[in-house]
């Protein structure tokens, strides 16, 4: 496992020197107390829902709901609990599939919170109402089509899917002896993105249209979906073509595999 983990543990943080503010004029009173400070047992501010697909040891699929995920070019960010079932397929086969649900698709995500894939269910887990669930696609009632070039399945009812291969995994507050070891990120390279057709952006190949895209969203442990934009974006200035970095060009030198991913459903075990 230490073998897979980035090396950027081993790297000292450099020494952190105490910054002074710069002479600027810096208002008190009155919008001093615009603010109050709180403690938040979460800071889930709002990000979207994805479905990761992974495969177990004995090639059988597991669906798992996560949200602290981003994206930077075809690179992922996925923060995931080291002792989760998908957590420790990645460690194995360092493969996944990032299905992103729309907003319409909530009831069926919802059906798999508080369920695993790990049996038994970690401890911590199972005080929180977590259960065993062997079949997740079924639990869910979504459809696994086979991926291109990975092993775990894509959800077909999902209008994005993206398949991944694990590239480095990096350790989460490491800092901390009590904390040490509980969350694992995971950097996934992106290596193919299916779309539905509806939402694609009209009279473009490669583009997604937000305006029809509607994204499922965890915010503070609840679901949301997106209204619709509430200012022009100067940043959309940019055209997107200048954001396509090496991995898409790299994307492609991944062949098809679609014969060999013949998966299991967890109730044809
Ligand atoms: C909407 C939603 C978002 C979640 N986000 C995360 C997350 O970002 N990271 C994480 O470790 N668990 C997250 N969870 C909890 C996991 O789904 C949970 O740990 C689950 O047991 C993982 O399944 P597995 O053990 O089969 O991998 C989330 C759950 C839901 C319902």
């Amino acid at each position: 496992m230490e073998a897979l983990i980035a090396t950027s543990d081993s790297r000292q943080p450099p020494a952190r020197c105490t910054a002074k503010l710069a002479d600027v004029t810096v208002t008190t009173t009155a919008a001093e107390a615009a603010h109050t400070r709180i403690e938040p047992g979460i800071l889930y501010f709002g990000t979207p829902v994805v479905l990761l697909s992974t495969v177990d040891q004995a090639g059988v699929p597991n669906l798992a709901p996560m949200s602290s995920a981003f994206w930077l070019g075809w690179r992922g960010m996925l923060g995931l609990g080291a002792k989760s079932k998908t957590a420790q397929n990645l460690m194995r086969n360092r493969e996944c599939v990032l299905n992103l649900p729309s907003d319409t698709m909530a009831a069926a995500v919802d059906r798999l919170a508080l369920t695993t894939g790990s049996d038994p269910v970690p401890a911590r887990k199972y005080e929180r109402g977590y259960r065993h669930e062997p079949d997740k696609f079924g639990k869910a009632g979504l459809t696994p089509v086979s991926s291109e070039t990975v092993a775990p399945p894509r959800v077909a009812e999902c209008p994005v899917t993206m398949e991944a291969v694990v590239e480095a995994v990096h350790p989460l507050a490491e800092d901390d002896p009590a904390q040490r070891g509980g969350i694992l990120v995971f950097e996934v390279r992106v290596q193919r993105v299916h779309v539905h057709d509806e939402v694609r952006m009209p009279g473009t190949e490669d583009r997604i249209d937000p305006d029809r895209w509607r994204p499922l969203i965890m915010s503070f442990q609840k679901l949301y979906g997106l209204g619709p934009q509430v200012h022009p974006s100067t940043l959309a200035k940019i055209p997107e073509r200048l954001y396509r970095g090496p991995d898409i060009e790299r994307s492609r030198d991944q062949s098809s595999r679609a014969n060999e991913n013949r998966f299991t459903s967890g109730s044809q075990r």
